[in-house]
Order: C-alpha cells, then structure tokens, then sequence
C-alpha cells in the first residue's frame, strides 16, 4: 500500500505546507495551519466511475424516512430519519446527548433493527448503568468501545446496523494523521469518513458533538458544512427542561423545535408545551406578562417576568436571559422615547420562564407590558395575553399565524388577548376578548 502522506493547509487563505507552522507565512495568520491527508491517493479509480442518471428514474420508494421513536426528535429532524445521513447533535456536557441517543436506539432495536452505539467516551459499564436506569435492555444493540475510525466500515459489515451512532466525534480517529482526537484535521477527517460510509450504505448516523464555552460546536465552522443535519440540544442545568433546535437540515425545516424533559428515567417529550410553561407561574405579582409565542410549527404560551428597580444615578444595567439582550435593550429604548418613563436610571432584569429561548419577535409586546408593570409597580390582569411586534417607531406590527395563537391562548382558559390593531376580528371567531393596540403609547393605556 502507498505511503500516506500529509499537509499542513491554512484554513484562512488555503495556503499549502508540508510541515506545521504557528503563523501563516501567506496571510499571517496565527494557528491556521491544519493537517489533511494528501487526497492524490484517495482519488476514485475509473472502473467504478458513476453514470448520470435522471431525476425522474429514482423511484418515490427509495425517499423514505423512518421514525427515531421520539416524536419530538422526528420533529426537528423534518418528519424522521433519512437513510444515509448524517445528523449532528450538540450541546453542553451533562445536557442529555448520551441519554437521548441510547433512547433513539432502544426504539430502533425494540422494532426489530440493529443498532451500533460506539462510545469513545464512557466505557460499556458506564452505557450499561444508565440502559438500567433508562430501563432498556436489547440484544439489538451492539457496544462498542472503539476510537479508531478506520475499523468503522468493517464493523458495519459485521454487524449490520440499521442506524449508527458515535459518541462522541471528538473522541474517534483516524491513525492516518498524526494529529491528536479532537484537533481540527481528526475532526474533517473522520467526519468526511462516517459521511462516505452513512452514504455508500444508506444508513443514518448520529454524530454527537462537544460545545465550546460560547456555545458553538467545538471544532472547524467546515464540521457543520460536512453533515446533513445539525441539531443542538439545549436547556439550563438547573431546569428539566431541553429543546432541540435545528440549525441545518438538508431534509426540512430549521424552524422546529422539539420539547423534552428530562425526568428520573430519562427524556419524556413534553406534549403540551404552554402547559408546562405556565403552570409553576406566580401570576399575581407585577413584572408578569404571559406572550403567545410561536415556535416552529407551533403557539407556545409562555411568562415573560420583568423587574425594574431604582439605581440611583448611575446608568441602569440591562440583563436578559431567554430572549437576545440587544433586543431589550431596543424595547427599553422604545418606551423611553414614547413615554415619560425614565428608564435609563433603572436597573432592568428580564427572565423567561423554564429555560427556553426565544427569537420570535411578537413576544415584544409581552416585554414591553411586563416592563411597564413592574415600573409602575402595577399587577398586570391575570386572563390576559399578549402578541405584537415592537417597530422603532413604537408601532404595534402584526404577527404571523395569530389564529393559531389565539385558539392556544383561549384553549389555556384566558379570557382576553392585547393583540396588533387590524388583525383581530377578520380570522377568529372565538369567544374571546380582544384588544388592538397600534402603538405603544395604546398598549400603556390599556394597561
Ligand atoms: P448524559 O446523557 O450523560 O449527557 P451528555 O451525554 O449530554 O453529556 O446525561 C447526563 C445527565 O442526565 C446527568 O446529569 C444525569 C441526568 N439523567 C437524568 O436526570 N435522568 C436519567 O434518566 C438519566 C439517564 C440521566
Ligand atoms: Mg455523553
């Protein structure tokens, strides 16, 4: 066999090296330079050169998904797994990786498939303790305590796996490069690998990845350019709940998002979101508003708890957690502008409640009434909810989907909705009340 031989290659500006430099000599660069296998060897031989075939000629049977048996998982994937690719999962030590994948393939194996579970991280002990405490045992599972990637294909053959997973990426391989597991070449390398053998066998694999302390996926931006799918599965430490968010899916949407908890025998699907989020409220104290949130595909009714608090001459901090801090920073600067709140002395500490985030920007209007409650010190109404989106002129814009959210609102037993002014009427008839406000300057007079 050739002897496999490497280069070192700016990721920067794709200058080429043969041994490793600190700072690129091309665009000078520091810490740019990564080892990649020469590829010359890897060129595919002209025997098993592929014809072109047309699109028509790919029967509907061969797009097919099935179920991971987590509904909610399904979900972010687009409607379930496709045969041959590669998902990406993310998230923070300890969040619930392992836990979900072990889950996925108890689900896989109790329909009858094999499932391969490569753990580079825990050894099969530590899998077979938390299967006991997750209550699964299957002998369609196969462990394997395996690091080096280039073993992958064989045992593939050997066991015939209907799914694949590989805990984690940054623990597995290839000897070829010399590089340690983990650093950016290992990372292109394996995962290029596992994506050329999930395809030539049509076989899903689920990759789990490490994040950094930012809350990215560890490793080069190129890691997430590879794979089909890349979901991160969020949520705080100190609350049950996780979300799964997809950020890429070649085969759906990256709108959805998927609910869990986690409980004493591991990940539940949450079925009813707004009722879980709203059922530990402490609804009668001010700083409360409750938004009609949409995430994915769904309404969520979700608290939203403002507290603003008196700081003395110097300029207020602003924190925020659950929503992007530039955001209540533009709310906060909304109001002043339109009101004579005097804002900018305050300290303003905004929470939404169970841990989630949210980018939907019709919760403004919740935001901005929570704000104004706890300022005034003032008991927001307990049956109401609030939808609208915030412009910089202190108008009330309309939001999408608001007959979605105004059944939610009125299945979760409120009675009223502070909703943009034009929208109400035309697309609902429910019972309930509805409020139109078209600038903020309504909406602090409704209140
Ligand atoms: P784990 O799946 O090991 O996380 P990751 O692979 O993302 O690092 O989950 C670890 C945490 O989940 C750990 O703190 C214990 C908790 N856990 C439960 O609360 N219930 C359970 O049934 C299981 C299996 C774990
Ligand atoms: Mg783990």
């Amino acid at each position: 066999m050739a002897k496999i031989t490497t280069r070192f290659v700016c990721y920067e500006c794709g200058y080429e090296s043969p041994k490793w430099m600190g700072k690129c000599p091309s665009c000078s660069e520091w810490n740019t330079l990564v080892e990649e296998v020469d590829d010359k060897r890897s060129r595919v031989p002209a025997a098993s050169r592929v014809s072109p075939i047309t699109l028509d000629s790919i029967g509907d049977e061969d797009v097919y998904r099935y179920s991971s048996g987590i509904g909610e998982l399904d979900r972010v994937l687009g409607g379930g797994m496709v045969p041959g690719s590669v998902v990406l999962l993310g998230g923070d030590p300890g969040i619930g990786k392992s836990t979900l994948l072990l889950q996925v393939a108890a689900a896989m194996a109790s329909s009858g498939a094999r499932v391969l579970y490569l753990s580079g991280e825990e050894s099969l002990k530590q899998i077979r303790l938390r299967s006991l405490r997750l209550g699964i045992n299957s002998s369609n599972i196969f462990l394997l305590n395996e690091q080096d990637i280039n073993q992958l294909d064989d045992y593939v053959d050997e066991i015939k796996p209907a799914m694949v997973i590989i805990d984690s990426i940054q623990t597995v391989y290839t000897p070829d490069i010399t590089s340690l597991p983990g650093s950016v070449a290992q990372l292109r390398e394996s995962t290029a690998r596992i994506m050329n053998i999930a395809k030539k066998r049509d076989i899903p694999f689920f990759l789990v990845g490490h994040v950094t302390k930012e809350g990215a996926l560890a490793g080069p931006k190129v890691l997430e350019h590879m794979v089909d799918v890349v979901i991160y599965f969020e949520g705080e430490k100190n609350f049950s709940f996780r979300l799964l968010r997809g950020v890429k899916n070649r085969f759906g949407s990256t709108d959805e998002i998927g609910l869990m908890e986690m409980s004493g025998q591991g990940l539940v699907e949450v079925v009813d979101p707004s009722y879980v989020f709203l059922t530990s409220s402490s609804k009668d104290c001010h700083g409360t508003a409750i938004a009609a949130s949409f995430e994915g595909s769904r309404p969520l009714l979700i608290e939203i708890q403002a507290l603003v608090a008196p700081n003395g001459p110097a300029y207020g901090r602003r924190m925020a957690s659950g929503i992007d801090g530039n955001r209540l920073a533009l709310i906060i600067a909304v109001l002043e502008k339109r009101r004579a709140f005097n804002l900018a002395s305050c300290d303003v500490y905004l929470k939404v409640t169970g841990g989630v985030f949210l980018k939907d920007p019709s919760v403004d209007l919740a935001i901005a009434a929570a704000i104004v409650s706890s300022y005034r010190e003032q008991v927001l109404p307990l049956d109401t909810v609030f939808a609208g989106e915030l412009s910089l002129s202190g108008q009330i814009r309309s939001v999408p989907f608001l007959e979605q959210r105004l059944k939610e609102v009125e299945r979760m037993g409120y009675k009223r909705v502070i909703i943009p002014a034009g929208t109400g009427r035309k697309n609902y008839g429910g019972g309930l009340e509805m409020i139109e406000v078209a600038s903020i300057d309504d909406l602090i007079e409704n209140l």
